[in-house]
């Protein structure tokens, strides 16, 4: 925590759990652009997990430090040391597959980990803004009609949605026994070329771009008539500074409305390269989940009365995706996506449907 000495005044002071992940690294970008001294939790692995955020590290009002969600006291010491005026709490087990294979880890890290934080803050620093990154998971299969907003039923699916739903309650409590201002997001499923490559989108993308180099053959999915409404990280950190910044805490749905199937993401994905996804598509019942959330689309009507709007539509951000990860492999993407996918020299055609669970 070498930058504390320079600290301007009124310069405000916010610290991200999570900050290596997807989301933490765009949201520490975004409030260094807005003036913020920035602390970030990182946990510590045996390999390098910082390439999302390595480049920050020349700003003289960024800084890391370890710690982890399990270990409450390494949390509490980064907060009492740093004193931000917001804690942005990013920090998850967020693979909702994975969290039926560690629901324990999974409980402790989004349910235990944000109480921990809430509990401090109560005792020590009543004054921190809190946030929580909570899910459209925890609406899971509910009996409401979509789009979900902050009224539907909540009927979480997974250990990963259990969790989420269960710190989404304590913020509330503590919200209103304790008069903390803790605030919640509720973001349906958010992409980039930063995502983590085992999500749906990106196993699409980075898939496609192996494929095109010769590197596979074919690619190995589960369910793809799940349907999702995507959004792009960068607009919803935006979205989670502004949930910060409100005269009350809440609760607040993002999303853009707009949601597609993962048959039809694979569609358009393979139809942007000319290709058809029939011939590449494997469809593993080893990607299947055990309880499946067939149906995911936000109302994000709360939000966007407060002004904020997504500017990439679920489109714009595969094909962010689809060309960084043809780039990664060492090609240029003009070379493959040379048309519109209306204009795809080879139409896709339907691929086999899949039996749900
Ligand atoms: P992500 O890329 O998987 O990042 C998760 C972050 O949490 C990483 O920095 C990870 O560290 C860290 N982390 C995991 N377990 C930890 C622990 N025990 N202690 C300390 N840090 C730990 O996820 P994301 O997409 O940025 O999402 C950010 C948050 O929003 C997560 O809580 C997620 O559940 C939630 N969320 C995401 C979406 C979405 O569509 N992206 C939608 C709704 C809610 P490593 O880098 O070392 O793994
Ligand atoms: N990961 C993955 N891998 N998902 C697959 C696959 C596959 O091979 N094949 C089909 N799917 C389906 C999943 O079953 C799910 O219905 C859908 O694709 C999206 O899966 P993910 O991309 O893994 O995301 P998610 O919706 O389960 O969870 C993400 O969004 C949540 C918000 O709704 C994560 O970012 C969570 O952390 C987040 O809370």
């Amino acid at each position: 925590m070498n930058f504390m000495e320079t600290q301007q005044p009124q310069q405000k002071r916010a610290l991200i759990t999570g900050v290596t992940g997807q989301d933490g690294s765009y949201l520490a970008e975004f409030l260094l652009e807005q003036g913020y001294k920035v602390m970030g939790i990182i946990r510590r692995a045996s390999y390098f997990n910082t390439k999302r955020i390595d480049h920050l590290y020349v700003n003289p009002d960024f800084d890391a430090v370890y710690g982890d969600m399990t270990d409450h006291t390494s949390v509490a010491n980064v907060i009492e040391k740093f004193k931000p005026d917001e804690i942005y709490n990013l920090a998850g087990m967020s693979q909702v597959g994975v969290s039926f294979e560690v629901p324990v880890y999974t409980m402790e890290t989004n349910a235990l980990g944000p109480l921990n934080i809430l509990e401090y803050i109560k005792q020590h620093a009543p004054q921190t803004k809190f946030y929580q990154a909570s899910s459209s998971e925890i609406f899971g299969a509910t009996g409401s009609q979509p789009p979900f907003n902050e009224h539907s039923e909540m009927k979480p699916q997974s250990p990963y949605g259990v969790s989420k739903l269960a710190a989404f309650h304590l913020v509330r409590n503590y919200r209103e026994g304790y008069g903390l201002f803790a605030t919640t997001g509720i973001l349906f499923n958010h992409e980039s070329p930063r995502r983590g490559e085992t999500f749906v989108t990106r196993k699409i993308t980075r898939g496609i771009a192996a494929i095109l180099r010769g590197a596979a053959t074919e690619l190995r999915l589960g369910n793809i008539e799940a349907v999702r409404d995507w959004g792009h990280s960068k607009d919803y950190v935006k979205a989670i500074h502004s949930i910060m910044q409100q005269p009350q805490a809440g609760e607040y749905v993002v999303a853009t409305g707009d949601a597609h199937s993962v048959r039809e993401a694979l569609e358009y994905c393979f139809g942007l390269v000319g290709l058809d996804c029939q011939k590449y598509v494997v469809i593993d019942k080893k990607y299947f989940r055990p309880n499946e959330v067939p149906y995911l689309e936000g109302d994000a009507s709360k939000i966007r009365a407060l002004g904020w709007r997504p500017e990439y539509d679920w489109k714009m951000t595969l094909k962010e995706m689809l060309e960084h990860d043809i780039k990664s492999g060492g090609e240029e993407p003009s070379k493959y996506i040379n048309f519109p996918v209306t204009e795809s020299a080879e139409k896709p055609t339907e691929l086999a449907s899949v039996p749900t669970q």
